[in-house]
């Protein structure tokens, strides 16, 4: 038996299907001779047809279902990966030499085509965050600073319009439209890239966005953070990444939960970090969020998904209709590397 094993094992499908086919015809042509030497009845001869077209049927059927076998698993991973699941692989499956050199190549292709994706991602995200501080920094020292300057200037009118009052009206709602608009340009300037973040962290930065972008949206929030990990640095990438992750995930509770609240936890375990949002909204099926047309909406999970591989960190969503939504990340951690030692590595 082990020696049929290491045979199919070794010898390629072409091989198999050309050996038995000829092996049929061999039997089909001592069969026919017999036939022509003993004369045998025509009602003989059609049980031995019938007997040959069923073996070759069968021994055709039996080998190539156990060749393509492999070839249907391989489908349901390309399926897979076409449904957004890049880390599927073909087990690699023992058998006909052919199809174990298909499914390897097929595994190569795919973390080759992973890690370029992963790496044209990454490339992505650095050049966005590069020209979202570019442009925060822009309208911090240039726009801002000329606006305040207007708003000094319409003062100074104001004050030197006394018994004009209808010019001076006038003055005073130009300037404060002009100081509308500058709270909006720092709005925007926060959004685009929080000085917070940079400056003091991610904690910091988690606990002003929920002060100022959930809570002001009416929404109830709570942030639970390991005292340790109050002043942690983490590699700049990482810091931003993380960041990044859980403003999306708080994007998402306010834009669709209907939640009433929103929680987020921070928490260490040996050699790694933990993240949690939650919040106890409608909820929602993942399967079906991510396979929606990507351009009827943000790429806000699979962004996600991909900021998580930048910061190699792991990335789960949790959520069902009506039982809210959990997204936790965790990240490899080794070391306390608290605001000193982390400004310093920058
Ligand atoms: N916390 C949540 N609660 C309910 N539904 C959510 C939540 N997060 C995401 N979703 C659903 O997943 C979909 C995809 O989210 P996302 O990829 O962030 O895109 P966008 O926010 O631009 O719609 C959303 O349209 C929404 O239906
Ligand atoms: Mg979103």
């Amino acid at each position: 038996m082990r020696w049929i094993i290491a045979l199919h094992n070794r010898t390629p499908l072409f091989l198999k299907v050309l050996g038995a086919n000829g092996f049929l015809v061999v039997v089909g042509a001592l069969g026919g001779y017999a036939i022509a030497h003993f004369g045998l009845a025509s009602q003989d001869v059609l049980i031995f047809v019938a007997l040959g077209l069923v073996c070759s049927l069968g021994i055709n059927f039996f080998m190539l279902r156990i060749a393509f076998g492999p070839l249907f698993r391989l489908q349901q991973v390309m399926e897979a990966v076409r449904a957004g699941d890049f880390t599927a692989r073909c087990p690699v499956i023992p058998g006909d030499p052919d199809v174990h050199r298909l499914t390897e190549t097929f595994n190569l292709m795919l973390d080759q085509l992973n890690a370029y994706r992963q790496q044209v991602a990454s490339q992505i995200l650095r050049a966005l965050e590069e020209e979202r501080k570019r442009i925060a920094r822009e309208l911090h020292d240039e726009t801002s600073q000329a606006l305040t300057s207007i708003v000094i200037s319409l003062e100074m009118m104001e004050q030197g319009l006394a018994g004009q009052e209808s010019l001076a009206e006038r003055v005073r709602s130009i300037r404060q439209y002009t100081l509308q608009t500058l709270e909006e340009i720092r709005r925007l300037t926060y959004d685009l890239r929080p000085s917070i973040l940079d400056d003091l962290g991610l904690v910091p930065a988690i606990r002003w966005y929920l002060r100022n972008r959930v809570a002001e949206a009416g929404l109830q929030t709570e942030l639970q953070v390991d005292p340790e990990l109050e002043a942690l640095r983490l590699p700049e990438d990482v810091e931003v990444s993380l960041f990044r992750i859980i403003q999306e995930a708080l994007t998402n509770v306010r834009k669709h939960s209907q939640a009433t609240c929103a929680k987020v936890r921070l928490w260490a375990e040996p050699g790694k970090i933990l993240a949690r949002v939650e919040d106890n909204g409608k909820g929602f099926v993942l399967q079906e969020a991510l396979r929606q047309d990507p351009r009827g909406r943000g790429l806000g999970l699979v962004g996600m998904r991909e900021r998580a591989a930048l910061a190699g960190a792991d990335l789960r969503i949790e959520s069902a209709p009506g039982r809210g939504t959990v997204v936790e990340l965790e990240v490899p951690f080794h070391g306390s590397r608290t605001e000193d030692s982390g400004a310093s590595g920058r």
